[in-house]
């Protein structure tokens, strides 16, 4: 479980500050499907790189099961998201000089109990396209070839940053069944931060955010399938 208390961020630069956090108070339940929404600038990437430590807060606190994260050193930050955090964004970062299975190897190689690279291949359904480069996939495969990186190292909890931003309906749908089978068959906690309202109606909870607060918190009585999700 993630409880995050009276979290406050503000940005510095030069003279002028931006409050991109104010007073959040949160709770996400383990084994959950998150999903955050909000108009452009109202502070949710903050929110989630605070969450994941990726950024600092200003003031409040995050406590992870039993770990205080605004406690920890930037190191012990660093172990602490080594072990147990993934992340996936819009942009797929994937090492141009390296081949699918090679860009999965490199998340594998951060855990100690990483998942097999075959079953993610086959999960992600580019076994084939194991031996080819990121320049010669589409978008929505190289999306899969960075969730299935992100998954290799077993994390706890996936952090998703406009996952499917760059991508087409069709190829949007195939990479939510994967965040979605992660979530109901892998048990693991999925937070995804989006601009499409469709995608909320995946989410057991959904997060709107404005102006650095969370302005409503709403908990879906029944889910959708990605497969069934209105796109929009
Ligand atoms: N590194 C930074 N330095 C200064 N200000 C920042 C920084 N990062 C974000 N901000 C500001 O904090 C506010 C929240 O930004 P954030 O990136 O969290 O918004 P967002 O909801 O993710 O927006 P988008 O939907 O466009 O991605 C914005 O006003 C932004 O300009
Ligand atoms: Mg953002």
């Amino acid at each position: 479980m993630i409880h995050i208390e009276h979290v406050n961020k503000i940005y510095k630069t030069g003279e002028i500050e931006t409050v991109a956090l104010k007073e959040i108070e949160l709770t996400i339940q383990d084994g959950t499907f998150v999903v955050i929404l909000g108009p452009s600038g109202s502070g949710k990437s903050t929110l989630l790189n605070v969450i994941s430590g990726l950024d600092t807060v200003t003031s409040g606190t995050i406590t992870f099961g039993d770990t205080v994260l605004t406690d920890l050193s930037p190191e012990q930050m660093t172990a602490f998201r080594r072990d147990h955090l993934g992340f996936i964004f819009q942009q797929y970062n994937l090492l141009q000089n390296l081949t699918v299975q090679e860009n999965i190897q490199i998340g594998a190689d951060l855990s100690d109990c990483p998942l097999p690279i075959d079953e993610l291949l086959e999960q992600v359904g580019l076994t084939s396209a194991r031996d080819k480069y990121p320049y010669q996939l589409s978008g929505g495969e190289q999306q899969r070839v960075s969730i299935a990186r992100s998954l290799s190292k077993n994390p706890t909890i996936v952090f998703c940053d406009e996952p499917t931003g760059s991508l087409d309906e069709d190829n949007s749908k195939r990479v939510l069944e994967l965040l979605e089978r992660l979530n109901k068959e892998y048990g693991k906690t999925v937070v995804v931060i989006t601009h499409n309202t469709g995608i909320s109606e995946m989410a057991d909870d959904v997060i709107k955010m404005n102006s650095g607060r969370i302005i409503e918190l709403t908990r879906n009585p029944t889910k959708r399938s990605a497969r069934d999700i209105h796109w929009g």
